[in-house]
C-alpha cells in the first residue's frame, strides 16, 4: 500500500498484507465462504476512539473456542492489525470486523480438524442499519412469521454468518410495507433482527429478550446505563404480540447504537414518534462516547 495516503472507502488484512478494502479477496475454497464455518465480530470506532475494544476481543476469543477454532495471531497481535488498518484507512468513524475462518480443506479430506484457521480484518466507513431519517422518525418492525434457528442447533451468542433466516424475514418485512423483522423462537417469544437486539418499554420496566439471541454489545452497554440510571431492566420472555402494545420500542446495534421504533405490525408506538426513555438512553449513549468513554484511543500517527 502507499503508506503517504488514507483509504477513506476501508482497508483490509488478508493472508498477512494489509490492501484497500476493494482489492481484499479471499480464497474461494475456504469454508467460511462455502459452509459458513467462520466467527466473527465488529467492535467499531467513534471520534478516534474504539469502543470497548477489549470486551469485544473477549467475546471474540470466546467464540473462535466455542466452534473449535484456534487463531493464528495472539490477542496483542489482532488488536495491532485491527489498530493498523484503522490507522491506514484514515477513518474516525469505522465499522471494524473480524473474522476466523476455518480455513482451506484439507486435500482429499473433509474433517474440519485438519483445516488451518485464517484470519481476516477490514476496517470500513461506519455503517447505519438505520438512516438518518429512519432514526429521527423511528423504524417501522414486523413481527416475522419466520423461527429464528433454534439455540439448539446453534447457539446464537457464537457470532455467525447464519443469516438466511433473518434475510428471508427481512423481504417478509418489504412485502409489508416495514422496514426491519424480529424473529421468535419455537415458544412464540421474541428473540432478534438482523444485526439487532430488542427493547421494548412496558409499565416503567425496559425489557429485552433472555434466550436465542446474540449477547450484543450495544446491549450489554444499554443495560448498564439503566443500571447506572436506576432505569428498571430485565431480561424476559416476551411474546410476540407483546411487541405491538409497547409503550416505546428500540433496537441496539453496534451498527448505529440506539435506533427508536415507531410503528409494529402497522400499529403506532405509543404517540408514533420515538418515545423519552429511548431518546433519553440514546443521547446518554452518543455524549458518553464523545468523551471517549470505555475507549481505547487509536494512534493514527501522522495522517
Ligand atoms: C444477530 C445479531 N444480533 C444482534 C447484534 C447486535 O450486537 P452488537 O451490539 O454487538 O453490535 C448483531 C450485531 O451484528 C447481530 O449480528
Amino acid at each position: 500500500m502507499d503508506l503517504s495516503r488514507t483509504y477513506p472507502e476501508g482497508v483490509a488484512h488478508v493472508e498477512g498484507r494489509y490492501v484497500p478494502i476493494g482489492e481484499a479477496r479471499i480464497p474461494i475454497l475456504d469454508r467460511g465462504f462455502v459452509r459458513s464455518d467462520a466467527t466473527y465480530d465488529v467492535v467499531h470506532v467513534w471520534k478516534g476512539w474504539f469502543f470497548r475494544l477489549d470486551d469485544h476481543l473477549d467475546r471474540f476469543e470466546r467464540n473462535i473456542a466455542a466452534i473449535y477454532m484456534k487463531l493464528p495471531h495472539s490477542r496483542a497481535e489482532i488488536a495491532d492489525i485491527l489498530t493498523t488498518c484503522v490507522r491506514l484507512s484514515g477513518l474516525r468513524d469505522s465499522y471494524v470486523q473480524m473474522t476466523c475462518t476455518r480455513g482451506l480443506p484439507h486435500p482429499g479430506s473433509r474433517d474440519p480438524r485438519l483445516s488451518v484457521n485464517r484470519f481476516y480484518a477490514f476496517a470500513i466507513p461506519f455503517v447505519w442499519i438505520a438512516n438518518e431519517e429512519q432514526r429521527k422518525r423511528g423504524l417501522r418492525l414486523i413481527v416475522s412469521k419466520r423461527e429464528r434457528i433454534p439455540p439448539e442447533s446453534l447457539d446464537p451468542t457464537v457470532k455467525n454468518f447464519h443469516w438466511i433466516d433473518m434475510t428471508l424475514a427481512l423481504y417478509e418485512a418489504y412485502a409489508r410495507d416495514h422496514e426491519l423483522p424480529i424473529l421468535s423462537d419455537r415458544h412464540g417469544n421474541l428473540t432478534e433482527g438482523p444485526g439487532v437486539n430488542l427493547f421494548m418499554l412496558k409499565g416503567g420496566t425496559l425489557l429485552t429478550p433472555r434466550r436465542g439471541m446474540f449477547d450484543g454489545m450495544t446491549r450489554r452497554t444499554v443495560m448498564e446505563l439503566c443500571t447506572e440510571t436506576n432505569v428498571k431492566i430485565e431480561e424476559a420472555d416476551i411474546p410476540g404480540p407483546a411487541l405491538a402494545t409497547a409503550d416505546e420500542v428500540f433496537l441496539s446495534s453496534t451498527a448505529g447504537g440506539l435506533m427508536p421504533v415507531s410503528v409494529v405490525d402497522g400499529r403506532k408506538i405509543g404517540d408514533g414518534a420515538p418515545g423519552p426513555l429511548t431518546r433519553r438512553l440514546h443521547d446518554l449513549y452518543w455524549s458518553k462516547k464523545e468523551k471517549g468513554w470505555l475507549g481505547t484511543k487509536v494512534d493514527y500517527g501522522k495522517t
